[in-house]
């Protein structure tokens, strides 16, 4: 019995020594000619960096010549022999000869693996592993004549370079392994594709499964925010005799790698000393926007803090193929121009995009020393053309790449986060409303957003400032610890216990993006827990911004954001709790709503135009709701109300007032017409929301599904004619009867049709309207409003029988995700 654990126990031991290394016994650093190197040595780099050997990959008993980090376990980075390992426990040696490098079998001239060199090889040939981890072969002159850099296998490490090179014939692309047992080349592959402006394509088999985007020539440095210490330098090479892009670190003592794993994972890896560990930096493809065409034509997928989707480049311009499918989330059919182009002499001309990952670029035509300006001219002469764009900004200006067919997978950023201009042609009749279009790029560049760490650049590679950011807080607080944001990360299980489970008991409501639970954390404080729907594969990095960014609004009229919690694909939100849930729950409801007298009302009102003043002017960002309603108006025990679901809001800076968006997301009955009808959204289409509001306090009655018996109207149109024939003290909730201040109703009803008036130039800005109901001055007469009867709305715009379904509910209209 003994003697068997004994054994076992010699075998485990055996068995873990075996594991990765042999037992090397001598370390070189250089082979010359007709040496031998046997299986039992290794050749390691001059500062002792790399090291090159023979190696057995996991628990796999073949062996196979390798790179690996001298001081890092288990970390393989190049492989010679992939598809033709030594099998059995035979000796093995390298050999340095007039043939170059290659791996035989002792006592046998089974060759392994050959370098393979030609006739110009010298005799006095040496070779030697480089601190980058090359292995090289060189003549007597020391000039190479072979280099391991040059057959990529799954690693890409500073120095190397991804492209073609025309001379040789040498293509560089990485290739994965087939599994972590085996390095023999498995399905996916990462490299250019030169067919027409190089760019990086993921492929699984002969399928593409993601692009990195054109390449771009750059330099990363002087961004303040940074340590210089990390940082890339860039190298696009685009000439006749060669296509390549590759990167080195200004501090080379920083260990950095990108892998491609067998499941076709592009990972950057960032060597953390004190932690001994590798630290993940970046990984792509991220999410369903990286998908390969996900969008097709003329469309652009992007993801924020809820949801992933595709949206036509502008809805001004573009329209679906397929209304119907693009609604089910059927993207494929993409976009089509909602004027053809025609192609009519010197008529045509371009529109911007920005911040646009830009499309595909296999049927492309390039000259990098042309500017834009010709480059213009030159798409506008080829009815073909359909866009053209500078590639590479770094070129003061210069370059330029025309597209040939229609435009796909492009993806839209967040401002400061990457993508690039292009531009794209337009029928003439659809270039009227540039000038707009300008301001409405401005406000893109303008906006004001703590920068996204992980994404800042996928220009033609992958490594971001991730690797920048990471290695900071590893620099300060000398391990890798989880990051230090400034909002309370609560664990799942913390939240999972305090709303049991999230058990159906504890709903409190169906927000937007997901249902929303009443929870009770340890200490005995009450919290919301809104829980995001799980279909968003959005970054952890991306998400925690987004949430720091929101927790930075405080206001005593909006709800408090408390922390977040990310496990896994869960994303939770946890807000203060409450008491007296929303207002909906109250004015909507025959016997609550009695609580609610003239003067809570009013309260009410102010509030809410308070918070809404704080979003729009006050806080550092410039908010825009986008979805205010009832059902958004939260409630504290004394009836004081606060704006919640920032979930939608996006942010902008600067001075401007107008943006457009692509996807329409909002509650129909409040949504600005403008907004509803074009999806141009501005602090205005807010103030058309609380407008509505305004008007359902007063009246306890839903703008949408209120129809008035008599006239057909919907609620603002019920207000705007009594209003008109003076009768406006009809329109309050009989309940208000007695409490009630007229005064202040009048003021209030005004206001309320001050807002939601058809012409956004028109409706008063928060601060106004803020004063209009305090003050006691003459307000001004409000012109007729939006939406006046229901049908006209319903009909005018909207044919598809999805919007006709979901118009009387009260349903926040959002695009469907993908899953
Ligand atoms: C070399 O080894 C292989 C397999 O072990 C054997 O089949 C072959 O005959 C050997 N050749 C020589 C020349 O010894
Ligand atoms: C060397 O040439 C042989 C035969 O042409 C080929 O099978 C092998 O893949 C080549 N090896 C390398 C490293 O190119
Ligand atoms: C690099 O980082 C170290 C330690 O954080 C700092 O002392 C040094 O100044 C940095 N070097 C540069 C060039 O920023
Ligand atoms: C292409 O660029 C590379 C790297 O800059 C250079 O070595 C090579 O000579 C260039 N070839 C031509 C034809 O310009
Ligand atoms: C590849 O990487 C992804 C992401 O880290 C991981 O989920 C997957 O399991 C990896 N595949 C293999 C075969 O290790
Ligand atoms: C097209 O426009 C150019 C310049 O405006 C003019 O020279 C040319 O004759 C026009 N061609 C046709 C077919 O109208
Ligand atoms: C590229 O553009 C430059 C500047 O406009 C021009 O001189 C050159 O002829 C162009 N090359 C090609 C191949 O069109
Ligand atoms: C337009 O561009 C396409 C693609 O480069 C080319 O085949 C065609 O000849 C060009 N047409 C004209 C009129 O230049």
């Amino acid at each position: 019995m003994m003697e068997q654990t004994l054994i076992f126990f010699l075998l485990l031991l055996l068995l873990l020594l075996l594991h990765f290394h042999t037992i090397h016994t001598a370390e070189l650093d250089t082979v010359s000619d007709s040496q031998f190197l046997t299986d039992a040595d290794t050749l390691v780099s001059p500062t002792g960096v790399f090291e090159l050997g023979v190696f057995r990959p996991g628990t796999s008993a073949n062996r196979y010549l390798g790179v690996w980090y001298k001081k890092i376990p288990a970390t393989v980075v190049w492989v010679a022999n992939r598809d033709n390992p030594i099998t059995g426990g035979s000796r093995v040696v390298l050999r340095v000869d007039h043939t170059g490098l290659s791996l035989l079998l002792s006592n046998n001239v089974t060759t392994f693996w050959s370098s393979n060199m030609t006739s110009s090889s010298s005799r006095k040939a040496t070779a030697k592993v480089r601190d980058t981890g090359n292995l090289v072969l060189m003549d007597e002159n020391q000039k190479i004549i072979w280099q391991s850099f040059d057959y990529l296998t799954d690693t890409l490490l500073p120095g190397m370079k991804l492209g073609r090179n025309f001379m040789t014939g040498i293509e560089w692309h990485l290739s994965a392994w087939k599994s972590n047992q085996d390095p023999a080349p498995g399905e996916f592959t990462w490299g250019a594709d030169t067919l027409g402006y190089p760019e990086n394509k993921l492929r699984k088999g002969p399928q593409v499964t993601f692009r990195g985007g054109p390449w771009s020539n750059q330099r990363f440095s002087g961004v303040s925010t940074f340590d210089s210490n990390l940082t890339f330098t860039y190298k696009a090479v685009v000439n006749a005799s060669e296509m390549s892009f590759s990167y080195v670190l200004d501090d080379s003592s920083i260990l950095t790698r990108t892998t491609l794993n067998s499941s076709g994972q592009l990972e950057s890896w960032v060597w953390v000393e004190n932690g001994k560990k590798w630290q993940l930096a970046l990984s792509l493809p991220r999410d369903i926007c990286d998908s390969y065409d996900i969008c097709s034509t003329y469309a652009s997928c992007s993801v924020n803090m809820i949801q992933q989707s595709c949206a036509c480049l502008d809805t001004k311009r573009f329209v679906p193929r397929n209304q119907q499918s693009w609604e089910r989330a059927d993207w494929s059919g993409g976009c089509v121009r909602r004027t053809p182009l025609d192609c009519k002499n010197g008529s045509e001309g371009f529109v911007k995009y920005s911040n646009i990952r830009l499309p595909d670029t296999e049927h492309t035509w390039f000259n990098m020393s042309m500017n834009l300006k010709d480059c213009e001219a030159k798409c506008l002469k080829n009815c073909t053309c359909m866009a053209y764009a500078n590639p590479d900004t770094s070129l003061q200006g210069r370059g330029c790449l025309l597209w040939f067919n229609d435009l796909f997978d492009m993806r839209e950023y967040s401002v400061g986060n990457g993508g690039q201009d292009i531009f794209v042609r337009m029928a003439s009749s659809e270039l009227v409303d540039e000038s707009n279009f300008k301001k409405k790029g401005g406000a893109k560049i303008e906006i004001i957003l703590p920068v996204t760490i992980l994404g800042v650049l996928i220009i033609g590679m992958f490594l971001t400032w991730s690797l920048y950011a990471r290695r900071k807080r590893n620099h300060r607080k000398g391990e890798d610890n989880e990051e230090d944001i400034e909002l309370p990360l609560f664990s799942f299980s913390t939240i999972a216990t305090a709303t049991a489970s999230f058990s159906d008991k504890n709903i409190l409501g169906e927000g937007g993006f997901g249902p929303v639970y009443k929870g009770v954390l340890e200490e005995g404080i009450e919290v919301a827990v809104k829980r995001l729907s799980r279909t968003s594969s959005q970054g952890v990095h991306e998400f925690k911004n987004e949430v720091i960014c929101i927790s930075k609004l405080q206001h005593r009229n909006l709800v408090k954001l408390l922390g977040c919690c990310i496990q896994g694909d869960e994303r939770l939100l946890i807000y203060e709790y409450m008491a007296n849930k929303s207002l909906d729950s109250f004015i909507f409801d025959e016997n609550e709503n009695k609580i609610l007298d003239w003067t809570t009302r009013f309260n009410i009102i102010k509030g809410i135009a308070r918070g809404l003043l704080y979003l729009h002017h006050d806080s550092r960002l410039r908010i825009i709701h986008r979805d205010l309603k009832v059902s958004n108006i939260l409630l504290d025990q004394d009836m004081n109300p606060k704006i919640s679901d920032f979930g939608i809001a996006r942010s902008f800076g600067g001075n401007e007032t107008g943006a457009n968006t692509h996807r329409v997301v909002g509650t129909y009955g409040y949504m600005a017409p403008e907004y509803a009808l074009d999806g141009v959204f501005s602090t205005k289409s807010d103030v058309f929301s609380f407008g509505v509001l305004v008007l359902e306090i007063v009246s306890g009655k839903k703008n949408r599904g209120f129809i008035h018996p008599e006239y057909d109207h919907n609620l603002i149109g019920h207000a705007w004619s009594v209003y008109s024939e003076g009768r406006t003290m009809e329109l309050i909730d009989a309940n208000l009867a007695k409490s009630c201040n007229p005064t202040e109703v009048l003021r209030s009803v005004q206001v309320g049709l001050l807002c939601v008036q058809q012409n956004a130039g028109d409706r008063p800005n928060m601060s106004s309207v803020i004063m209009m109901l305090g003050g006691e001055s003459t307000l001004p007469q409000p012109k007729q409003p939006a939406f006046f009867m229901d049908k006209d709305f319903l009909v005018a715009d909207f044919s598809s029988s999805t919007y006709l379904a979901g118009s009387v509910s009260d349903v926040t209209i959002t695009e469907v995700d993908a899953r």
